[in-house]
């Protein structure tokens, strides 16, 4: 039977019972979601698509993935739901855990509704006796991310304490491997594999915030799965507080990876008539990782408010002045930036209040009059005058106790009544879940907003959250925290159209998909060392495309390692990213200064392309080489880094393979100045360096070049132009030019 009801106004059909499962397909994925009978929607197929499938083809789809029964085992098959029941036999880790003053643990939700409207299916299910009802949303978007959210209503007399809402989806048998990132202040996403056997790898944060430690996907996938091949599957937890992701393989076969909130004990209690919404979990798959990624990059760049205009290459204060705030030293500071080609000046810390290193004034949001007596206005024009934008770092969630802030409103402190929560980088967290503490800081930030000519904002967090009890009972607090700071965001995004936010948290700790919706790059690192960045932008880009990570030319010597690299080396592993510098230009030498410009010309000259390109990697087999580059959408130029880290062990070193390429195209592949210096190692020539080469995508994907031999720490630039004239898509791919 069909029903129809009208859902935001558009007549959506409303399946109350369907003799079939539903197929949602978009972006080269299907979802074979299997909602016949009145339980829970259970997850058949996740991943590759199928096709236009019948009704008929669906039923036998998912009748021929019910299991037998098994010695030991329950007497009928257990239904995996989308949000796993305990009480429907699921013994893994429940999707749905709370309880109503010790009663009611394992609830058993029965649907009552389905709308399907597009790619989106929305179930409404009850247990009447629990008081719980629940809203399932299924999304298949238009990149072929899949994303799933609950909505839990306490529809009971008293109140019901959500502990965890954990939404999951089904991974084949064959996803024998996982790879999720840890890491630290300085080294982001540093990756780690592991097999997945049956259990549970659980991956928690409780910062407070997503963490330097956090993996911004969890990935299953084939045994040995690269950037190019093996079938892969991950996920993502969209929030920016406390979470959980997990990937479980149960002793009955089942693989599930799923992820929600983390939620502190009595953090979230519903009241009568009140409702939790869990994040989005985000789910991509792929052939190799960088269609996995690729996924997510289009799913980003497809936002209304994805940045539009140029990623403006930036100059950030920190590492050239740190807390040395000085008119006449910035004001030099930014001619000689608007002179390079910057087109983006931004004062970092230090400007405000007492605010002279990181132990005072923190939540002081006046400009020093002791620092700048004038306010910022003479570097501010300055700035603007020489055709640059003007930006401010601020860290609005946060209040050293030596403020005059914290000095008027002790009360505003994130912690339990009676103590002061351990301190980091001496400060304390502000409780943005206090409406006085809220209103006061949004009024500032408006303020500054307001008076100057201020284009964008870097917005840092520097400390995990730590014992964060809110109000005069102290309950926790980070749920409510990370809600204030999504609205704080939101409302001064209102009321700024075009303001630019940056999200830092001491680099990136808070890299996500829900801040993502508020902000228009992330910092993903507060070490610029490019060894080092090398492994944090690599896996920062599974989940992100590169205009939204900030990447910065650094001094000669890496401020965080103590490591010298040549200015073309630095340069190069910033030049795909959303293009900056962090350096004392007026220390660099002419020529030094010269040759930043350079690279600076060269990537507006390529931004366009490397901004909305296709992020390819190479499997190189000698990890002391990288291969990544980005292809353009219609396949007709790529640019691509050869990046030596060590020595190779075979000499010369090997092949560069470069993927991507439209198999049937023409390519005239030639290094791209001024990535095309090579410091001689005694070496001849290699021929194609000097004159270029035609191949087609197919031999350059699959033989390749030879790889030029390199010195450590040094990278090149290639560029691949097509020659031919792109043939029409229903030819079918040619052999080996
Ligand atoms: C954090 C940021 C840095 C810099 C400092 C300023 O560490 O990640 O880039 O802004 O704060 O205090």
């Amino acid at each position: 039977m069909e029903l129809f009801t009208r859902a935001e106004g558009v007549a959506v059909p409303v399946l109350s019972r369907t003799s079939a499962p539903l197929q949602l397909r978009a972006g080269g994925t299907s979802l074979v979601v299997d909602v016949r009978g009145d339980g829970l929607p259970r997850i058949v197929h996740w991943g590759a698509d199928l096709g236009v499938m019948s009704g008929e083809a669906l039923v036998a789809l998912a009748d021929a993935q019910v299991p037998q029964r098994v010695s030991g085992g329950l007497d009928a098959p257990v239904p995996v739901a989308v949000l796993p029941e305990h009480a429907a036999g699921w013994l893994g880790t429940p999707g749905l855990a709370g309880h109503r003053a010790g009663s009611d643990f394992a609830p058993r939700l029965r649907m009552l509704e389905l709308e399907q409207a597009e790619e989106r299916l929305v179930a409404h299910a009850a247990d009447e006796r629990a008081g719980l009802r629940a809203t399932l949303e299924i999304e298949v978007t238009s990149s072929g991310l899949v994303r799933l959210r609950a909505t839990v209503h306490n529809t009971g007399g008293t109140a019901f304490d959500v502990e965890a809402v954990l939404p999951t989806l089904p991974v084949p048998d064959t996803a024998t491997e996982l790879l999720d990132t840890t890491g630290r202040h300085l080294r982001e996403r540093s990756p780690q594999r592991l097999p997945f056997v049956v259990g549970t790898h659980l991956r928690e944060s409780r910062r407070g915030r997503p963490g330097a430690d956090a993996t911004l996907l969890l990935v299953a996938g084939e045994e040995g799965f690269g950037a190019r091949s093996g079938r892969v599957w991950g996920v993502h937890v969209a929030w920016s507080g406390n979470h959980r992701v997990l990937a479980e393989r149960a002793i009955s076969g089942e693989s599930l990876l799923g992820g929600g909130e983390l939620l502190l004990p009595g953090e979230v209690r519903l009241e009568p008539g009140e409702s939790y919404e869990s994040p989005w979990l985000y789910g991509s798959h792929g052939d190799g990782l960088d269609e996995l990624a690729s996924r997510f990059h289009d799913h980003l760049r497809a936002r209304p408010h994805h940045p539009r205009t140029p990623r403006p290459v930036t100059l950030n204060t920190w590492e050239a002045v740190y807390f040395n705030h000085d008119l006449d030293r910035l004001t030099e500071l930014a001619g000689l930036a608007a002179g390079l080609g910057v087109e983006r000046f931004v004062l970092d810390d230090g400007w405000f209040g007492s605010r002279r290193d990181d132990s005072r004034g923190l939540g002081d949001w006046y400009v020093s009059p002791e620092v700048w007596p004038e306010g910022l206005h003479p570097l501010a024009d300055h700035v603007t005058a020489l055709g640059m934008q003007f930006g401010l770092w601020v860290e609005p969630e946060m209040v050293n106790p030596d403020s005059d802030l914290a000095r008027a409103h002790p009360d505003w402190i994130l912690g339990p009544p009676d103590r002061v929560p351990p301190s980091s980088r001496r400060q304390q967290v502000l409780d943005l879940a206090h409406p006085d503490a809220f209103d006061h800081i949004l009024s500032r930030l408006d303020a500054l907003l307001v008076e100057y000519p201020i284009a964008y904002l870097k917005w840092d967090h520097n400390r995990d959250l730590v014992d964060a009890g809110h109000g005069p009972l102290g309950t926790a607090g980070v749920h409510g925290q990370t809600l204030a700071v999504y609205r704080l965001l939101d409302i001064v995004r209102g009321r700024h159209p075009g303001l630019e936010i940056e999200s830092c948290a001491a680099g990136g700790a808070r890299v996500d998909l829900a801040i993502l919706e508020r902000t228009d790059r992330v910092w993903a690192s507060d070490c610029i060392d490019p060894i080092e960045r090398e492994q944090i932008q690599r896996w920062t880009e599974l989940l992100l495309p590169p205009e939204l990570i900030g990447e910065h030319v650094g001094a000669p010597v890496s401020h965080s390692t103590g490591r010298q690299h040549t200015l073309d080396f630095r340069a190069a592993s910033a030049f795909f990213g959303h293009l900056g510098v962090e350096w004392d230009v007026s220390r660099a030498t002419d020529e030094e200064r010269a040759r930043l410009a350079e690279w600076i010309a060269a990537h507006k000259a390529l931004r366009g392309l490397l901004h909305t390109g296709r992020r390819v990697h190479a499997d190189h087999p000698d990890p002391a080489l990288r291969v990544h580059g980005v292809v353009a959408v219609d396949q007709g130029e790529a640019v691509y880094a050869v990046v030596q880290l060590t020595t190779t062990l075979t000499y010369p070193s090997g092949w560069l393979r470069l993927p991507g390429l439209d198999p049937d195209g023409v390519y005239d592949v030639r290094p791209l100045p001024p990535g095309n210096r090579i410091e001689g190692t005694g070496q001849s020539p290699l021929p194609w360096w000097t004159d270029g080469v035609r191949m087609s995508g197919y031999a350059l994907s699959e033989v390749g070049v030879r790889a030029p031999v390199l010195y450590p720490e040094r990278s090149v630039l290639v560029r691949a132009t097509r020659i031919d004239a792109p043939q029409p898509a229903h030819i079918s791919p040619g052999g080996i030019a």
